[in-house]
């Protein structure tokens, strides 16, 4: 069970994709605790399960959903609107991956390329685009963020195609909030900086000990960033107090210092 922070998204109904781990998983806790009905999507069941249970069933459920199929993500809308009365109101659209192998340009594996792209793309396109229908059919002045990066505004040289497709990101939330704006639906996306979660610790190979630690020192700002930062974020975007941030891409990365592409870490 979750206690209240606040009932600023009372009566809101939310849908988080990754919501079983890291980013995702601290934002289902936040929006929770505000008073949101939150639908965890992810592909791990085990932990999407238990988180929800964790909150409680009043106020969470999980849906497996695998991003890269469409029909997945139309289904885990239709699911969610058949819970909810109809009213879908704000959409994390966060699930996202990093490849194990280095994509610098010279090697650059493209069917893995292509593997990435399916879930950090297509996959963010297809839930803002059955997302926003929702919202567009419920007449609802819903809020969509997406989970871009650092890398949507920095090049990297061992991680090309995640560099592109956070690029990607950034494409996608200014061009649909040009266009979903007309219906009072705002579009905005959360830049986050280093964040020790299970997908970072993995690609550079650190415990979450060691990753705790190079986050720290990867920010002008004393102290590290977590995931309850980005999360917080997030549940300010979604909220009325953003009611007139639209196309937005919010960092948060207590001042980014590029120390990672500059090789102090491995
Ligand atoms: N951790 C960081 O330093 C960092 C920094 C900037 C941006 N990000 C972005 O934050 C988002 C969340 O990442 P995280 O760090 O919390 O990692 P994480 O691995 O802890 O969480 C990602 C979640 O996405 C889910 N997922 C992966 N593929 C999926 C698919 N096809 N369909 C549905 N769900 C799928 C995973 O199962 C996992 O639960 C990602 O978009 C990532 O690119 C992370």
């Amino acid at each position: 069970m979750t206690s209240r922070a606040s009932n600023k998204l009372d009566g809101k109904v939310a849908i988080v994709t990754g919501g079983a781990s890291g980013i995702g998983e601290e934002t289902v806790r936040r929006l929770a605790t505000h008073g949101a009905y939150v639908v965890i999507a992810d592909i791990q069941d085990e932990k999407g399960r238990d988180l929800a249970a964790s909150i409680g069933s009043h106020q969470c459920t999980y849906i497996h959903c695998d991003v890269t199929d469409e029909q997945q993500v139309k289904s885990l809308v239709e699911s969610t609107l058949l819970q909810s009365n109809g009213r879908l109101d704000i959409l994390f659209s966060n699930a996202g991956i990093v490849n194990d192998v280095k994509q610098d340009i010279l090697e650059f594996n493209i069917p893995a390329f292509e593997s990435l792209f399916a879930v950090n793309v297509r996959g963010m396109a297809a839930c803002v685009k059955h997302g926003a229908r929702a919202m567009v059919a419920g007449a609802i002045k819903g809020s969509i963020i997406c989970t871009a990066s650092i890398r949507a505004s920095t090049g990297n040289e061992n991680l090309v195609d995640y560099t592109m497709s956070k690029h990607a990101v950034l494409g996608l939330v200014r061009s649909a909030s040009k266009q979903l704006g007309a219906y009072g639906i705002r579009v905005n996306c959360v830049s986050p900086g280093a964040v020790a979660t299970p997908l970072l610790c993995r690609v550079h190979g650190l415990s979450e000990e060691e990753g705790e630690r190079m986050t720290e020192s990867s920010s002008c700002l004393k102290g590290a960033l977590k995931a309850k930062h980005v999360a917080d974020a997030v549940v300010f975007l979604a909220s009325e107090e953003a009611e007139f941030i639209n196309g937005h891409n919010l960092a948060v990365d207590g001042g980014w210092q590029d120390r990672v592409s500059r090789g102090d870490f491995k």
